[in-house]
C-alpha cells in the first residue's frame, strides 16, 4: 500500500511526464557530447533519441500484445522479468515504462523494485539517467536499489546472471557497420545479441528500421527469429507526411527528411502457440499524429504468408489472400518480351500511385511487350488497386524495384478481369494526357500518368 495523498497517481504522472519531457529534450545536449561533439560523431552513436508520445505508445503495445491489462498481470510480470535497456539515451522508454506501470495499478515502491540493467556507450547520457531517477527517489522516498548502470557497447557486454527472464527493450542505434560485417547495420547486432541471450522465455521490444521486414540483408535474422518459437509482432510506419521521430537531425545537409527512416516496432514475446502479425505501413498526417499514437493498431495474422521470405505491411486483408497460394499462378514476368517494341515506362519510385512516363529515362523501368495487346494488359495490370496494395504490402515504400513488378503474381481469376478491361485501357492510354501529374523538384519537372482513377479497382 502506498502513503501517498489520493492524488498521488496524477503527481506521479505529471514527474514522470515532465521526466519524459527532459529525456526528449536532452537529445540536443547529450547526443552531440562525444568528443568532437559533431553531426557526424552523433550519427556514429545512432543518437536520435525517442519523442514521448512514441515511447508510450510503445508499451502501451507491448502491454496489449501480452495481455498485461490489470494490476494483478503487471505485479506478476514486474516480478518475472529483468529488464533490459542496451542503449539508454536519456532514458525515454525507462520513463515512459513506469508511467504505463503505475497508469496499471503499481505503486511507486513497487516500480522501484524494478530489476533494470541500464546500458549506453555514451557516458554523459548514463549519467543524466542516474540524476533523473535520484530526482524521482528523493521526490518520492523511494529506493531504486536493483538498478545497474553500464556504460559499455552492448556487443560486448555480458549481463550478470539472472534467475529472471530477460526483457531487452529499447530503440538501438541505426548506424552503418563498416564493410565485412556480418549484419550491414548495427540495430541488427543489437536484436541478434538480445534474442540469443534472451532465451526460451525472454521478450524483446525494439523500435527498428522497417527494412527489418523486408530486406535481404537481415533474410537470415528473420529465419532466426522465426525459429525462436515465439510470437513476433510488427507495426510499421512512413515517414511521410509525418514520422515517429519529428526532433530530426538539426544540422541535416540533404534534402531528405530529418531522421527520416521508416521505423517499425518490433515485438517477440513467448505465446503457447507462436504466431507472426504485422500491420500496414501507417502513414498520417501530423494532424492525426495523436490519434495513430493513442488507437491500437490493427494486426493481420501473417503466419502462413509464404509469398516471400518477408514479413509483410498487408496494406488490407484481400491483397493477403491475393498473396496465399501464389505457386501456380504465372508472374508479371511472363508478359514481358525482351526487345519488343511495345514499350510501357514506370517509374521506379512511387507513394499514391504507380506512375507511367512516356519515354525512358534514369529512375524509370522500361517494360518491352511483344504486342500491343500485352502492353496494355500491363498498364492495366500496373495501374491497378490491387498491384498497389501488393506494392505497399512488399515494397520498401519508396522504390517500385524490377523485382516488384516482375514477381506480382497474376491469378486466373485477377487476370479474366483485366483481360475484360483491356478496351478501357486502350482508351486510358490514348487519353494519357488527361492523366497527367507534375511533380517540381531541383532538376526540373517530371511528368508522370496517374490511371488510378480509371484503372481497375476490386479491394473495397
Ligand atoms: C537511437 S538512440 C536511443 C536512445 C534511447 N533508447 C531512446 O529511445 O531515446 C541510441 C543510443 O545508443 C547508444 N549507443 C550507440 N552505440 C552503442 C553501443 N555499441 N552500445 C551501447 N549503446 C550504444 C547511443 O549513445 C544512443 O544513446
Amino acid at each position: 500500500m502506498n502513503t501517498y495523498s489520493e492524488d498521488w497517481r496524477l503527481d506521479w504522472d505529471s514527474d514522470l511526464s515532465v521526466l519524459l519531457k527532459n529525456a526528449e529534450e536532452a537529445e540536443q545536449g547529450l547526443s552531440y557530447l562525444s568528443p568532437c561533439g559533431s553531426e557526424a560523431a552523433r550519427k556514429e552513436l545512432g543518437s536520435y533519441y525517442t519523442p514521448a508520445d512514441v515511447s508510450l505508445f510503445f508499451w502501451t503495445e507491448f502491454l496489449r500484445l501480452t495481455h498485461i491489462h490489470d494490476y494483478n498481470d503487471i505485479e506478476i510480470f514486474w516480478h518475472r522479468h529483468h529488464f533490459v535497456e542496451p542503449s539508454a539515451g536519456a532514458g525515454a522508454l525507462i520513463f515512459a515504462l513506469f508511467k504505463k506501470g503505475v497508469e496499471i495499478g503499481l505503486s511507486p515502491q513497487q516500480i522501484a523494485c524494478i530489476h533494470l540493467t541500464v546500458i549506453d556507450i555514451n557516458a554523459v547520457a548514463l549519467d543524466f539517467i542516474r540524476e533523473q531517477i535520484s530526482w524521482l527517489e528523493n521526490r518520492w522516498s523511494i529506493v531504486f536499489s536493483n538498478i545497474n548502470y553500464e556504460c559499455n557497447d552492448f556487443r560486448r557486454h555480458k549481463l550478470t546472471e539472472s534467475s529472471r527472464a530477460l526483457l531487452f527493450f529499447g530503440n538501438p542505434p541505426f548506424v552503418s557497420n563498416p564493410r565485412g560485417s556480418k549484419w550491414r547495420n548495427l540495430f541488427a547486432d543489437f536484436l541478434e545479441r538480445s534474442i540469443s541471450q534472451g532465451k526460451k522465455d525472454g521478450h524483446c521490444h525494439f523500435i527498428l528500421p522497417v527494412s527489418i521486414a523486408f530486406s535481404r540483408d537481415y533474410a537470415k535474422l528473420r529465419q532466426q527469429m522465426r525459429g525462436l518459437g515465439k510470437s513476433i509482432a510488427i507495426s510499421s510506419f512512413d515517414n511521410i507526411p509525418d514520422t515517429l521521430f519529428p526532433s530530426g537531425k538539426p544540422e541535416h545537409t540533404n534534402t531528405n527528411k530529418a531522421n527520416s527512416q521508416r521505423c517499425c516496432i518490433l515485438t517477440i514475446f513467448p505465446t503457447n502457440k507462436a504466431k507472426i502479425l504485422s500491420t500496414r505501413m501507417h502513414r498520417w498526417g501530423k494532424n492525426q499524429r495523436q490519434q495513430l499514437l493513442s488507437s491500437p493498431p490493427h494486426y493481420y495474422d501473417i503466419s502462413d504468408y509464404d509469398f516471400d521470405d518477408q514479413f509483410p505491411r498487408p496494406e488490407n486483408e484481400a491483397i493477403l489472400r491475393y498473396l496465399d497460394n501464389t505457386n501456380a499462378a504465372k508472374r508479371f514476368a511472363s508478359l514481358i518480351c525482351k526487345g519488343g517494341k511495345h514499350k510501357l515506362y514506370v517509374a521506379s519510385v512511387a507513394r499514391n500511385f504507380i506512375g507511367f512516363r512516356e519515354e525512358a529515362s534514369s529512375g524509370v523501368h522500361c517494360l518491352a511487350f511483344d504486342n500491343k495487346e500485352s502492353m496494355i494488359l500491363g498498364l492495366l495490370i500496373l495501374s491497378s488497386d490491387v498491384f498497389l496494395n501488393y506494392w505497399r504490402s512488399v515494397g520498401d515504400g519508396f522504390h517500385v524495384t524490377s523485382a516488384n513488378i516482375m514477381d506480382f503474381p497474376l491469378h486466373t481469376n485477377f487476370m479474366n478481369l483485366i483481360t475484360n478491361e483491356i478496351p478501357m485501357g486502350n482508351r486510358m492510354w490514348k487519353n494519357r494526357k488527361q492523366f497527367v501529374k507534375t511533380k517540381k523538384h531541383p532538376k526540373g519537372l517530371t511528368t508522370s500518368y496517374d490511371f488510378s482513377t480509371a484503372a481497375l479497382r476490386l479491394c473495397p
